[in-house]
């Protein structure tokens, strides 16, 4: 964080270290003025000691770190009579009569809080990250919330949470428990939300938000983001577009119930408070106890959506997805190949395939456990983690040797969350079910969860994971799914239900946890019957996710489009089915744009699909650095526009690849105007060549010639995608 130093009027900076700690703020008489800086933005708090703590700026960062005391005159209003004085973290029950982020009942019964600012200080974790500290006091009851803020200067991306400890005579109910509030000033807010199902997932929605609530909020306990993720973006005074624009994006990394208030107030000020949904779930914190929240994630772009996209993606890749900046596995999966229906001749088959195809792994998915009760369908045996006898009498160590034989890796699906009624598991353990002991059960895809607030459940969920690694250490991939959501939420373990969702939510994360101190670099896909369950929380554990069961080409477009603004491509897996109308070329075009796999029946190819895909796989693996660790630009919006491009280019801007997609087929949909390319170097030159043609034809682009990065940029690159050619992908490298 860069200081200017002052000697002026009121004025005076300090910073002092203390033992490898940094302490910044900038003090007048009245106040204490806190920022929060990254490389482009500001979050700018004011606090008085023992007084009120708000939030007086957020946006664009001024270049002069002690103009943020004029701030408050520029924003005049009255803020007594609703106590938004204290809107860093607004409390309930004693001035603040708008939505809370915080609402207690103290030991005695009484249900007013009120947070008085007392310290802060500030940590420089490395010359990127900080975490600044804030502690507010209740005057009254011995009661205190310290707000967090980790903020990633160079990806401009804060992670905010709060801890709320007290030293009251006896427990405390948290009635509301956010991680965070934020509040921010413009003429209009409007709303980028998703809503979705299944094999429809992240289906966008943009409205102006008016006076009120808007509530963004899941309920489903798993598979927590079928209906609707915590993802969403707000642009300020107007919509944004990819280029322009100011626009907040903001997630709750959590996997669980959550809940996001967007209120305008009656004074026009947007008030965020996001965290854990309370839904069901007043919290009991002991004495002494302190309950931690998830991390709410912002970043901020005055420049579109494109660059906060891009900040984002490379926050996470640097700091949250599991091995974000390395390498992943190409594969074939056979999920849509064989469905339940294989054995061992049938899997030794698509190994081989495997190896044909020039991919780098097998994973075998559902279907290959439980005996008693045999996965011979979607009705049975899941809880059941021992090799069926009959589909596999050589189990799945003879299946890893398979491929090691062929010189490919093997990877295995799991649910080890659930349990189908109809399995033994259940038998022997009804206690571990999560169900109402009085109530008819109630089925999500004929199965049930298990109780993980339970530490003998996650010590077997565990269990599953490390087995399979202890027995067959070869195992390379797991793709670990979640296809229910709690009904009948109630765990016969816990003796507070009220805490069952989020003991559930804190058992998933130790299982993880632990199954990454012992296997830290394996990777792992997050499934949820689909992209139910992708969020920050999960992906600290995981390197990719499936978007959606959806394959089909052209709805993958979008769905990956719009994933995209907030994943980063390394961690979209992108599978190759027969979903869908569109030749095999569009498919693996598609699935191109992200990490690459394939769910075909190989030998079903002919001749030329085969050679197709192999020339296809060679290439996406010379161009995969590019489009895993580059910059992202979306170029031509699906929803807009005939031809959808999006493209992306490495860190030195010497290499890129550019993806362009029909995705209409009416009055002669194609390319009609050139698409400009973007993040190039203007004074560079680049030759364009396509790739991925289908054997037999022939590109009608240019290839070869050279071109300016100002030329490219700024009148752009026909791609010249017509019926005939629905997909084109090109790549550009510079000549050196
Ligand atoms: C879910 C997943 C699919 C597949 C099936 C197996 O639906 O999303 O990819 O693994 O389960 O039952």
């Amino acid at each position: 964080m860069k200081l200017n130093k002052t000697t002026a009027g009121n004025i005076f900076l300090f910073a002092a270290f203390l033992m490898g700690q940094v302490i910044i703020s900038v003090t007048s008489f009245a106040q204490t003025i806190i920022p929060v800086q990254t490389q482009h933005n500001a979050l700018v708090i004011a606090a008085e000691k023992d007084k009120d703590i708000r939030i007086i700026f957020f946006g664009k960062k001024l270049a002069d770190i002690n103009e943020y005391k004029l701030l408050q005159g520029a924003y005049k209003q009255t803020e007594e009579y609703t106590g938004l004085a204290s809107s860093v973290y607004t409390p309930s029950g004693s001035r603040n009569l708008l939505e809370p982020a915080i609402t207690v009942t103290h030991a005695d019964g009484n249900n007013s809080l009120d947070l008085r600012y007392v310290s802060h200080r500030q940590i420089k974790v490395d010359d990127n990250v900080s975490i600044l500290s804030i502690l507010l006091k209740d005057p009254v009851y011995d009661f205190q919330v310290t707000l967090f803020y980790k903020s990633y200067f160079r990806e401009d991306v804060v992670e905010q949470w709060s801890e709320i400890k007290h030293g009251e005579k006896d427990k405390v109910i948290l009635q509301k428990y956010a991680s965070a509030n934020l509040h921010i000033k413009a003429k209009s807010y409007w709303l980028n939300q998703y809503h979705g199902d299944w094999a429809k997932e992240m289906q966008p929605e943009e409205s102006r938000l008016t006076h009120g609530i808007k509530t963004l909020d899941s309920k489903l306990g798993t598979r927590a983001n079928l209906f609707q993720p915590s993802v969403f973006m707000i642009s300020l005074d107007k919509p944004a577009t990819e280029e322009e624009g100011n626009v907040l994006y903001g997630a709750l990394e959590y996997s669980g119930n959550f809940k996001i208030d967007l209120e305008v107030d009656y004074q026009d000020n947007l008030r965020i408070i996001a965290g854990i949904n309370n839904y069901a779930s007043p919290y009991t914190l002991k004495p002494g106890e302190t309950f931690t929240t998830p991390a709410f994630l912002y970043t901020f772009s005055d420049k579109g959506k494109g660059n906060a996209s891009r900040q984002l993606q490379s926050w996470a890749r640097n700091y949250k997805l599991l091995n974000g900046n390395g390498d992943r596995l190409t594969l074939l999966n056979n999920w849509e190949a064989t469905y339940f229906d294989f054995n061992e001749t049938k899997l030794a088959e698509l190994i081989k395939d495997t190896k044909k195809l020039g991919v780098d792994l097998f994973l075998l998915d559902d279907g290959w456990f439980a005996n008693k009760y045999p996965r011979n369908d979607d009705r049975a045996g899941l809880g059941d983690w021992q090799e069926n006898r009959k589909k596999l009498p050589d189990g799945i160590s003879s299946l890893v040797k398979e491929a090691q034989g062929n010189g490919v890796k093997f990877g295995i699906w799991i649910e080890p969350e659930m349990v189908n009624p109809k399995s033994e598991l259940y038998e022997n353990h009804p206690d571990w079910v999560v169900k109402q002991p009085a109530r008819e059960e109630h089925y999500f895809r004929n199965q049930l969860v298990l109780d993980l607030s339970n530490p003998k459940v996650q010590d077997f969920v565990y269990g599953i994971v490390d087995n399979l690694f202890t027995k067959n250490p070869e195992l390379s991939y797991i793709k670990w799914d979640c296809n229910a959501v709690i009904y009948n939420a109630h765990s016969a373990y816990l003796k507070n239900q009220s805490h069952f969702y989020i003991e559930y939510m804190r058992g998933l994360y130790n299982v993880l946890k632990r199954i990454r101190t012992k296997y830290p670099s394996v990777p792992m896909m997050l499934c949820s019957g689909g992209g139910g369950r992708v969020d920050y929380a999960a992906l600290q554990y995981f390197t990719e996710f499936w978007p959606s069961d959806n394959t089909d080409p052209l709805e993958r477009i979008f769905i990956q489009w719009e994933y995209s603004y907030f994943y980063p491509a390394i961690s979209s897996s992108n599978h190759v089915t027969d979903w869908g109308k569109q030749p095999l070329k569009f498919r693996t075009d598609v699935a191109m744009m992200g990490k690459l796999g394939f769910d075909i029946v190989v030998s079903k190819l002919s001749a030329n699909d085969l050679r197709f895909c192999r020339e296809a796989i060679a290439s996406y693996k010379s161009l995969k650095d590019v489009i895993w660790h580059g910059d992202q630009y979306r170029l031509a919006s699906p929803w807009e526009n005939d031809v959808a491009s999006l493209m992306y280019v490495n860190a030195e801007r010497r290499r890129g690849v550019v993806f362009n997609y029909l995705v209409s087929n009416r009055y002669g949909a194609g390319s009609k105007l050139p698409v400009k390319l973007k993040g190039l170097d203007p004074l560079r030159k680049y030759r364009i060549s396509e790739i991925n043609l289908y054997p037999g034809t022939y590109s009608s682009l240019e290839n070869g010639q050279l071109y300016s990065g100002d030329f490219l940029m700024n009148v752009g690159f026909n791609p010249q995608v017509n019926s005939g050619r629905a997909s084109v992908v090109f790549q550009i490298d510079e000549e050196l």
